[in-house]
């Protein structure tokens, strides 16, 4: 069995989710889907840059990062680009930081690797947010992938869902909870707290982070529906493209007056089929409460896919997470594996 040959950018959340997966799952992989790897380059800003041609000591390195400490094996003095192009993997996961602007260095990380042939699995939404057709171009000459579960609702089957099991449906709309955040926010500010009490117990449980805008301006949700319209309804949106409003300006009357009418506040991101354009926009909206959106609370993402075979379809789940997020970069990897490239 040829093992697949892993490299990681970025050994924080979901970098170590995603290995202790691996690890966990190595016997069950091997067994279901004659699936075996090894991770053979990894770079992190924090523990340091390591590379093995054959297969790094995941769990020592697993330790070291929870200690906080830097990797001790295998260390070399490679930048990324040269542990990319160096390393001569058959997938590269790239799981640093989201810069919605400029893509961040992730988007040369993504290129370097489709250009040297290594399929690329992320989580990352800036480089799929601005650059998904560039991306997907890239990859289609250079016969091999650019996967992006992860980049919206974590390994919550979005993306896979509509090339997948509602493959031959023609979907006319997208329209959800993309957020975590301010949908916890929202669930809180139902029980009577007013918005700044609701941030910081949001901020406390790490759902917020300490620059909350992303989030509560709805520029994460932005940049998600800017992936869906792209990726599934075949769109060209930039993000500038889509109207965003947040969640700043609810009030407790809004709150009082969505309960007095039998519903509840919710940020929907919203991709939409009109007039044979493809329209995107992220606001808040008052759902009737038969609506599934309706019932969807806390951290919880959710998105419903009006097809024109099944009707309405939707989907519920975790929209983050170590594992939640690490699973979206298995299911990916495995993607790539039963599609042969690799094996
Ligand atoms: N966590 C989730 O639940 C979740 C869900 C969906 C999508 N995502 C996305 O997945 C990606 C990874 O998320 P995460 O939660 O794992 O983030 P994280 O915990 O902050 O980990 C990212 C790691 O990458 C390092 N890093 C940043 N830039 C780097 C570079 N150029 N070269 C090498 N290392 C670099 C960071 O170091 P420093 O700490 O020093 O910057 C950090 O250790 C992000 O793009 C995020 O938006 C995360």
């Amino acid at each position: 069995m040829k093992k697949t040959k892993i490299a990681i950018l970025g050994f924080g959340t979901v970098g170590q989710g995603i290995c202790d997966i691996l690890l966990q799952k190595k016997e069950q992989l091997k067994k279901q889907y004659n699936f075996d790897f090894e991770v053979v380059a990894v770079s992190d800003f924090n523990n340091g840059n390591v590379y093995n041609p054959n297969g790094l000591d995941i769990s020592q390195m697993l330790e070291e990062a929870k200690a906080k400490k830097k990797f001790t094996k295998d260390i070399v003095k490679w930048d990324n680009i040269t542990l990319i192009k160096k390393c001569n993997a058959d997938v590269l996961c790239e799981l640093t930081y989201t810069d919605l602007k400029t893509g961040g260095p992730a988007i040369d990380h993504c290129k370097t690797a489709l250009k040297s042939g290594i399929n690329v699995v992320t989580s990352n939404k800036g480089p799929a947010a601005l650059q998904y057709p560039e991306m997907n171009e890239i990859a289609d000459v250079n016969n091999v992938k650019f996967l992006i579960e992860g980049t919206v609702c974590a390994g919550t089957p979005v993306i896979n869902l509509t090339d997948g099991p509602l493959a031959g449906c023609e979907i006319s709309k997208i329209r959800g909870i993309l957020n975590g955040t301010t949908n916890y926010m929202l669930s809180e500010m139902e029980k009577g707290m007013g918005y700044d009490e609701v941030l910081k117990i949001a901020q406390d449980l790490g759902y917020a982070e300490a620059d909350p805008t992303g989030d509560v301006e709805g520029h994460d949700a932005r940049g998600k529906v800017t992936i869906l319209a792209n990726v599934v309804m075949g769109a060209s949106l930039k993000i500038s493209d889509v109207p965003c409003q947040g969640i700043t300006k609810i009030t407790f009357d809004d709150i009082q007056k969505a309960k007095d009418n039998n519903a509840r506040w919710k940020l929907i991101g919203s991709v939409e089929k009109k007039d044979g354009k493809i329209i995107g926009s992220v606001a808040p909206e008052m759902i009737d409460l038969s609506h599934p959106l309706a019932g969807v609370m806390g951290a919880t993402n959710a998105l419903t896919f009006s097809t024109d075979l099944l009707g309405d379809v939707t989907i519920v789940g975790p929209g983050a997470g170590r594992i939640e997020t690490g699973f979206s970069i298995l299911t990916d990897i495995l993607k790539i594996h039963n599609s042969s490239l690799v094996c």
